[in-house]
């Protein structure tokens, strides 16, 4: 089944600590941001692949294009806050009856059956996320006392997270509306008021986010 991707990356990566945003930092051969995009670019059903990015970093992104030679991506102007740049990139979305995918720049090591089986998710229930189990036991501090959630609950929140696109654009409508600002898109489905359902991901699709993430991902890369 055909998809749009909105693959943002125009965070600033403070966490990694690098002089620069962790997209450009290289993963054993390739930029980060390279091994993101050819997951897509290698994908036949992936019809349209919007990249938001930094207006700083804009000219070293169409240099990497043209280094990996990658092709049909469309770049736009991220924002202040991961959700505005989330939005930037629905505005530039071609078709509006494909299912969109929202992706972050950060996860170079998504994989295409998990990519497919969320897509097809999408189909019969129009929002949908990777995400795996949560291994270690979560607490959580309220009010003072320490309480222990049931780990048979828990997941933890991947991307690629996909919907239907009018339902994600109005999502967002509403939340900007409100000043609602949430750390992912299924949050803002979730209090729009949809369902949003899981499609066990892998626990190789890791966000890159501190310079210990990246030696993770190298020992991968090199694996
Ligand atoms: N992102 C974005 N626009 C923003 C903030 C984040 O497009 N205003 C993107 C990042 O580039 C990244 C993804 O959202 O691919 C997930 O965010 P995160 O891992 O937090 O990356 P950064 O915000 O860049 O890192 P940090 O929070 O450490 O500064
Ligand atoms: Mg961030």
């Amino acid at each position: 089944t055909n998809y749009t991707v909105v693959i943002v990356a125009a965070g600033q990566g403070k966490r990694m600590n690098a002089g620069r945003n962790k997209q450009f930092l290289m993963i054993g051969e390739r930029p980060l941001i390279v091994h993101t995009l050819q997951a897509f670019t290698k994908d036949k059903e992936c019809r349209e692949i919007i990249l938001v990015t930094n207006e700083s970093d804009e000219e070293d992104m169409r240099g990497l294009m043209n280094r990996y030679k990658l092709p049909k991506i469309k770049l736009v102007h991220g924002g202040k806050e991961r959700q505005d740049s989330v939005y930037q990139g629905l505005l530039a979305v071609s078709d509006p009856h494909l299912p969109v995918l929202i992706h972050d720049g950060a996860r170079p090591f998504v994989k295409k059956e998990n990519v497919h089986e969320l897509v097809k998710r999408i189909q019969e229930d129009q929002a949908a996320l990777l995400a795996v189990p949560v291994t270690d036991t979560v607490k959580q501090m309220k009010d003072g006392k320490l309480q222990t959630l049931n780990r048979d609950q828990l997941w933890a929140a991947q991307t690629p997270q996909g919907f239907s696109y009018d339902l994600i654009k109005r999502a967002h409508e509403k939340a900007q509306k409100d000043g609602f600002y949430a750390t992912d898109d299924a949050a803002l489905a979730e209090s729009f008021g949809y369902d949003v359902s899981i499609v066990h991901g892998s626990y190789d699709n890791i966000k890159i986010t501190t310079p210990e993430d990246l030696q993770k991902a190298t020992a991968y890369v090199n694996k």
